[in-house]
């Protein structure tokens, strides 16, 4: 699997998403877990998680998982809520999240959505995270390119990681202008649910989906993770509990497609001609 270079680290182009992972009976967090290792064993290295998940207990499993891996190996990414973004709030959420994950620091931390917190104070708080140790790197999520521009405009608002944003081949809007934003100021993007979410249901699955998955004797969902990769540029975290849709999405990082294929994936999920404002689930 491709790896992107970002500051200094390689990260897997897939990485492991865990909403909603860990909720369920021991049985079916069970067979969760086995499903990330199947992941991290196929050399996934980016799994992201938060506290919002479950109400940590998304946390709690990947701390479990992450118990038989040298920690070194894994970017691990958690999140606090907009309404823990003083920094005195963060600090307790992050101590909480690095109890339940069950290691000492977080490779990046995530500002979830933007809420009424002034900007200056988050960024304060993630920065004395980050200087104590306890993070690695801080970014954002679900940032649009005006709240982008009104972090890198602070001092030290430059150093964000990464946005984490909806990004399928349906919620391409991000391609007319935060794309190109974020690549112009050298921040990475993850985007998230690249299969619709939940039994897919934030993505119309159009027929042209079957139909060019049937003849290139790949499922849809590979197709949908593939699509995201075309251009190797964003990191895509689908989320799978099952093994079997686990290694299916890894091998997916192995499809391309023909310039043909995508003009006509582009006919019926089209590329945005305009800007249009960032859709969040
Ligand atoms: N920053 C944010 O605000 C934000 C928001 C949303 C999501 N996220 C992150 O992004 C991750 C992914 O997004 P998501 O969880 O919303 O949804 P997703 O990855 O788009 O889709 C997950 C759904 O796809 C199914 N699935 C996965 N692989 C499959 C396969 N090979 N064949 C058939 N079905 C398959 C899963 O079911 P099975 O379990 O049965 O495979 C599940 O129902 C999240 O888990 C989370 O880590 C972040």
């Amino acid at each position: 699997m491709k790896q992107l270079s970002v500051q200094n680290h390689k990260l897997t182009e897939i990485g492991i998403g865990t909403w909603y992972l860990g909720e369920g009976s021991q049985a079916q967090t069970n067979q969760e877990m086995a499903a990330i290792k199947a992941g991290l064993d196929q050399g996934i290295n980016v799994v992201d998680t938060a506290e919002m998940y479950g109400n940590g207990q998304s946390e709690t499993l990947v701390g479990q998982v992450l118990k038989d891996y040298q920690r070194t190996n894994i970017f691990l990414i958690s999140k606090f809520l907009p309404s823990h973004a003083t920094p005195k709030a963060m600090k307790k959420s992050l101590e909480q999240s690095l109890r339940r994950l069950q290691t000492d620091y977080l490779d990046l931390y995530l500002y979830h959505w933007r809420g009424g917190t002034p900007l200056a104070e988050t960024l304060a708080g993630m920065q004395a995270l980050q200087k104590a140790g306890y993070i690695k790197h801080f970014g954002v999520s679900n940032f649009d390119v005006a709240d982008l521009k009104a972090l890198l405009a602070l001092p030290g608002g430059q150093d964000c990681f990464v946005n984490e944003v909806l990004y399928n081949i349906q919620s391409r809007g991000i391609e007319y202008d935060l794309l190109p934003y974020q690549k112009s100021q050298g921040i990475a993007c993850i985007g998230y649910s690249p299969l619709g979410s939940s039994q897919g249901h934030y993505l119309d699955q159009k027929p042209i989906l079957a139909e060019m998955a049937a003849a290139k004797h790949i499922s849809v969902q590979q197709l949908l993770i593939a699509w995201v990769l075309r251009h190797h540029e964003v990191i895509t975290i689908p989320r799978s509990g099952q093994k079997a849709h686990m290694l299916a999405n890894v091998a997916a990082a192995d499809i391309s497609f023909t310039a043909d294929e995508l003009a006509q994936l582009d006919q019926y999920y089209p590329a945005p001609t305009h800007k249009q404002p960032l859709e969040i689930i």
